[in-house]
């Protein structure tokens, strides 16, 4: 097999094929077995697929990364499994099993571990898929069921990594409704978020931030990530309300925050309380913290510091957070989870 040919130097978050991926099958009314690794490549699927005429699908979304022990390592790997059997619950599928889903997310790390860039270069990203696969007229669970994992070395989501990104608040489109699905990973969640996106990118934002649907008032996400900002010393980020993706990050800085001695709250966050505050950054697996240098509502922006310097509890943060990650600190909460043989 020889080296991955990749640039580490300029990896960016996109998709770079590699080398194996994970395939299971069940019936809908069937336990799910352990399925089987196969070269990766393209998949063929009915037309009349459940997921692509209705949206009945879910993913996931982790990374593997190297660490200063020599070793490889998921980052709370149980709680993407946890999330998807939410997620499989909400649309009527049946939920893989936590044992097979983290075995399949292993077994794609062990055979693609040439593609695990080096530590400090990026991460491998891990992408589990659950499906309606079977072919199905009316809207109504698939007969059939899909969960597939397969994995891409990336390196940071925004450009820049830690450097300081301007965002927009879409007073036009909101991301979830309560009842909804925005609370899982559902695929259907993302497609409508692509327009508001080009647009804030096109007048040079690097995303939307999104007001919940009842109200128009609190913040519920940053495009496919988490909010936080800091003031007066405490922490707030948006509660849990059903509309927000409860992110494996935001879960863990709360936690790495409080341990900090931080006060965290999490409540409804209005923009006025996010435009006032000393510091705010975003969150997420793919986007890691990424410090916010402004934000934007209409005709009214709030910078925070000169727009272009991580305030220092998002520093703080994120350095307690990527060295569990990388090992170069104690795990004292127990999330690093080590790929077996690697
Ligand atoms: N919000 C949305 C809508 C997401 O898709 C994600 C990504 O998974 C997140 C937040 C962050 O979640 P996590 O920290 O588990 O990656
Ligand atoms: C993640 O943070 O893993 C995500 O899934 C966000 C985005 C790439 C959809």
């Amino acid at each position: 097999m020889g080296e991955a040919p990749v640039d580490w130097d300029t990896l960016t978050f996109s998709i770079t094929e590699t080398d194996n991926m994970y395939i299971a099958k069940t019936g809908i009314n069937e336990p799910w077995a352990p399925g089987s690794m196969r070269p990766y490549g393209n998949i063929s699927i009915s037309p009349a697929a459940g997921v692509i005429n209705y949206g009945q699908g879910l993913f996931e979304g982790l990374k593997a990364y190297r660490t200063a022990a020599g070793r490889v390592v998921l980052f709370r790997p149980e709680e993407n499994a946890r999330r998807m059997q939410r997620g499989a619950d909400r649309l009527k599928m049946p939920p893989v099993p936590e044992s097979i889903f983290i075995d399949a997310v292993e077994q794609c790390v062990q055979q693609n571990s040439r593609w695990i860039p080096p530590m400090g270069k990026g991460a491998l990203y891990v992408r589990p898929l659950l499906n309606g696969s079977g072919a199905i007229l009316g809207v109504a669970p698939a007969p059939e069921y899909t969960f597939m994992v397969y994995v891409t070395p990336v390196g940071p989501y925004f450009k820049g990594g830690m450097t300081c990104i301007d965002l927009l608040i879409s007073d036009e489109h909101h991301r979830a409704a309560p009842g909804g699905s925005g609370g899982v990973k559902a695929i259907g969640n993302y497609a409508p978020g692509m327009m508001p996106s080009k647009k804030a990118k096109s007048k040079g934002y690097a995303e939307v931030i999104y007001l919940d649907a009842e109200h128009h008032k609190y913040i519920e996400e940053v495009g496919a990530a988490n909010f936080f900002c800091y003031k007066d010393g405490i922490l707030y980020t948006p509660e849990l309300t059903g509309t927000i993706l409860p992110g494996i990050t935001r879960d863990s800085l709360i936690q790495l925050a409080q341990n900090m001695g931080v006060e965290v709250i999490e409540t409804r966050v209005s923009h006025e309380l996010a435009m006032s505050a000393d510091e705010a950054f975003c969150c997420g697996t793919a986007a890691v913290i990424s410090p916010i240098g402004s934000i934007t509502l209409g005709d009214q922006k709030a910078t925070y510091s000169d727009g272009n310097t991580p305030g220092d509890l998002t520093i703080k943060l994120y350095n307690a957070l990527t060295n569990i990650q990388n090992e170069k600190d104690e795990d004292i909460f127990g999330w690093v989870h080590p790929v077996p043989g690697l």
